[in-house]
């Protein structure tokens, strides 16, 4: 299997990742590391225990990380998540704690003690992954990819123009980008489109299973009529970015350089994805910046992930 870490804001969707990922045979979980972003990190680090628990997957690591970005507040997004970032669900809480290691150092520890290279697959603000590939640069050497959550090519959502994850942390998901790692950037054009029939919905909210049932109260929580997000009831959201370290194929990606708008203002954390037709330069220089080349989902095979995570959570 892939030696894959999360760094997850749990979050509706990032359960339904977490529930997808632990679940896979072609993954390994190696650690979950967590961040400030759809609600504050001690409400992350709760609702990350009890997702896991209640997957039967309470031995994976789980670290507490950065409690807000590294220049912006904290801008949790109860009106999407619910007041608990879970939907307001009514869940337990969790019987374990965190490790005793922050999730920088976690990161580090579980990288390079991988005997493979690790798929890091972030599904939030990035502010963790910054810290660390600043702190521990040495990481860069074993980490195959990084997956994330976050950006768009066309609409925004935090913002006309910026998605979330990437408004949330601007400069964190700047250093991200020009790592010099390879990156794949499953955005909101794709994350938005993948949606479990309500019909399926319906069968895992009736389980006796309670794994299950989890799994249908959080998809049938996303109501775009009362949640002030248009992403329809039954979205995967962010477990479709695991999707695609499963299932690369279920993605269509074009290598193409992106930046992040730091200025202040009506563009700050928009993704600028340069389409014009470009030979296939590894970094391209624009005056004084420096541009990646990162591989960008612009398409998806909705069903091919829909069956995809149900097989996975339901097997
Ligand atoms: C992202 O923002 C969060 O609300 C979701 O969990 C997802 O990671 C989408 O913009």
């Amino acid at each position: 299997p892939i030696p894959v870490i999360i760094d997850c804001d749990t979050g509706v969707d990032d359960a339904l990742a977490l529930l997808f990922a632990v679940r896979h045979p072609g993954l390994d979980v190696r650690a979950i590391t967590c961040v400030a972003g759809n609600t504050d990190v001690d409400g992350v680090v709760r609702n990350t225990l009890t997702v896991l628990e209640t997957a039967g997957a309470g031995d994976i690591p789980v670290a507490r990380g950065a409690e807000r970005p590294l220049i912006e507040p904290v801008r949790t997004a109860s009106h999407v998540h619910g007041q608990d970032g879970m939907g307001d669900l009514g869940l337990p809480a969790p019987t374990r704690r965190p490790v005793d290691l922050d999730a920088v150092a976690l990161l580090r520890r579980e990288i390079l003690a991988s005997p493979r290279p690790v798929t890091l697959i972030p599904t939030a603000p990035l502010t963790n992954i910054a810290l660390l590939l600043r702190t521990h640069p040495e990481v860069t050497r074993n980490i195959e990819r990084i997956v994330f959550m976050g950006g768009a090519v066309e609409v925004g959502n935090a913002t006309p123009v910026a998605e979330f994850n990437v408004w949330h942390d601007p400069e964190a998901a700047a250093i991200l980008l020009t790592a010099g790692v390879p990156i794949t950037m499953y955005g909101l054009d794709v994350f938005r489109r993948v949606i479990v029939p309500a019909a399926d919905v319906q069968r895992l909210r009736g389980s006796s299973d309670p794994r299950l049932r989890l799994a249908g109260e959080l998809l049938a929580h996303r109501d775009p009529a009362t949640s002030g997000d248009p992403t329809p009831t039954g979205g995967l959201g962010d477990a479709g970015a695991v999707c695609a370290v499963a299932d690369p194929g279920g993605i269509t990606t074009s290598l193409l350089p992106v930046e992040v708008s730091l200025a202040p203002g009506p563009t700050r954390g928009q993704t600028i994805v340069d389409r014009r037709p470009r030979p296939g330069e590894a970094e391209i220089h624009e005056g004084e910046r420096e541009l990646r080349m990162v591989d960008v989902a612009l398409d998806v095979d909705v069903e091919r992930y829909v069956k995809l995570w149900l097989g996975a959570v339901e097997g």
